[in-house]
């Protein structure tokens, strides 16, 4: 079977995608320079190179024979952009260039790069379709879509898939961390002291997807060809504001509440996705609905609660 190359695989999303493609027979190669992610979330079975791809010498010690990249390496949230930009742009767009210059190299056939909804900024409140302009309000998104753009220029020798994706959350998301990651970060407060921060209003509303469904969208990204050369939305596609969320998780943790106080550096206040294209192309429909995924997350989260170190 064809030899993968995996980025960000001791990160949340791309550990459970590495787990996926071994699943499938795929021989998988992971790199990651654990900034963020745990080498103890990397699916036994992937041949794991540390090193940031920020650099050309951890992008040399990549074996030449991938046939597909699907690169999910990267700082991958908006508060932090702001910290150090310059590290994000690095993290984010000089990996992925660096990338796409391996890719050419090697005549990989195509690239599955990890974008985001931060792209698009400030919308209306209507489902965003993928031809909505874009606007980005943080670092981060500037990057997501810089980094968009040098895929386009390049198209034509090296193929890529493009998945926007919207607040993806599940088991394996990363509870120490309140910096990254809407539901989780919420869980995580709720879990340790019952009493969850919101940065920002309750009327804000996002588009939640389930983990399973994102791997789904992953491999399928990679696999058919009536994805090439797209761009797609990963979403459900159903509107859930900020204060939907608070009630499912209080309810699911009776005693737990939330507050509002502040908010985040160039959060969008409200967002959800069109998801014709992605199911159009992907051929996916019927996601999980977030009841079902919120439940399975804390059951997942409640097994490792008494390793929660939370550090705001
Ligand atoms: N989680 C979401 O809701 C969401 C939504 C949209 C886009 N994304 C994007 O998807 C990707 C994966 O997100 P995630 O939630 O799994 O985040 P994550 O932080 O859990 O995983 C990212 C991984 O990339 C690694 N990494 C970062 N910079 C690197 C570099 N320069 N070289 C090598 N490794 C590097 C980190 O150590 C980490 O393991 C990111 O690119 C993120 O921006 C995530």
């Amino acid at each position: 079977m064809a030899k993968v190359l995996i980025t960000g695989v001791a990160g949340f999303i791309g550990s459970h995608v590495a787990e996926r493609f071994l699943k499938e027979g795929y021989q998988v190669v992971g790199v990651d320079d654990l900034s963020s992610g745990k080498i103890t979330n990397i699916p036994g079975g992937v041949e794991f190179i540390q090193g940031d791809l920020a650099l050309l010498a951890t992008i040399a010690r990549i074996p030449r024979d991938c046939r597909k990249i699907l690169h999910l390496a990267g700082q991958s949230s908006g508060e932090i952009s702001f910290d150090d930009p310059v590290a994000d742009l690095e993290k984010n767009t000089v990996s992925t260039l660096n990338l796409i210059r391996y890719g050419i190299e090697n005549r990989v056939e195509r690239i599955v790069y990890a974008s985001s909804m931060s792209v698009y900024g400030a919308v209306e409140d209507a489902p965003i379709s993928e031809s909505h302009y874009c606007q980005p309000l943080s670092c981060y998104g500037v990057g997501k879509y810089a980094t968009e753009g040098y895929l386009r220029v390049y198209l034509n020798k090296l193929p890529f898939v493009v998945l926007r994706m919207f607040n993806v959350y599940g088991p394996g998301q990363d509870l120490s961390n309140l910096r990254q990651g809407m539901v989780s970060i919420y869980l995580a407060q709720a879990l340790a002291s019952g009493q969850i921060e919101v940065k920002g209003n309750v009327e804000r509303f996002r588009d939640f997807v389930y983990i399973d469904d994102v791997v789904e969208t992953w491999f399928r990204a990679a696999t058919y060809s009536s994805a090439l050369g797209k761009t797609l939305n990963v979403g459900t596609g159903v509107k859930t504001t900020v204060g939907e969320l608070l009630e499912h998780i209080c309810t699911l943790i009776p005693g737990s509440s939330y507050y509002v106080q502040g908010a985040t550096p160039g959060d969008q206040s409200g967002i959800y996705a069109d998801v014709t294209q992605l199911k159009k192309h992907l051929d996916l429909d019927g996601f999980t609905q977030m009841e079902v995924g919120l439940r399975v997350f804390l059951d997942w989260a409640r097994k490792t609660a008494s390793n929660i170190d939370i550090n705001s």
